[in-house]
Formats: structure tokens, sequence, C-alpha cells
């Protein structure tokens, strides 16, 4: 098995399943993305869109690991937040 040499530490999965997109999933999935990039975390902190979760009603969701914290009905202001909390650490 291979690994990637320089894994992040932290990935935040964004769902952009279709009940999630509706509710915001992919604008959260971009303005995180954006917001990764302008800290220069890149390195350090991934976003990835993920098809759906599983977990349509509390949509949208983002999933944080390697925290395994599993985020419900995030909004623009909790997704920001996310990124500014992790480039603070
Ligand atoms: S579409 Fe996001 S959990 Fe189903």
């Amino acid at each position: 098995m291979k690994h990637f040499s320089r894994s992040p530490e932290c990935v935040f999965y964004v769902c952009c399943g279709s009940k999630c997109k509706k509710l915001g999933g992919k604008h959260l999935y971009k303005q995180m993305k954006g917001e990764v990039k302008h800290r220069h975390l890149k390195r350090h902190a991934q976003v990835i869109k993920t098809g759906c979760t599983d977990r349509c009603k509390m949509g949208p969701i983002v999933a944080v690991m390697p925290r395994n914290e599993w985020l419900l009905q995030v909004t623009e202001e909790m997704a920001v937040g996310l990124i500014h909390e992790y480039s603070k650490k």
C-alpha cells in the first residue's frame, strides 16, 4: 500500500449530494476551499466534496477528519469559522 508523503493534517469533507447541494453544500465547498487558499493552508488542510453521506435531513453536512466530527446544518459562518479555527492551531 502506498501513502501520500504529504498528507494534509485535516480534511473537510463537504457533502455536495443533491439534497445538500440544494441547501447550499456546493457553495460551502467553494467558500471553504477559497478560505483555505486565502490563508495559505493548502499543505495542512484540504477541502473535498463528497456525494450523499446519508444524512440528508440534516444537511448541509461537513465531516472533519481525523477528528471524526460530523457537523449538521452547516451555515456559511460555521464553514468559514471552521477554517479560521483550524488556522489558529
Ligand atoms: S445529500 Fe448530503 S447527506 Fe444526502
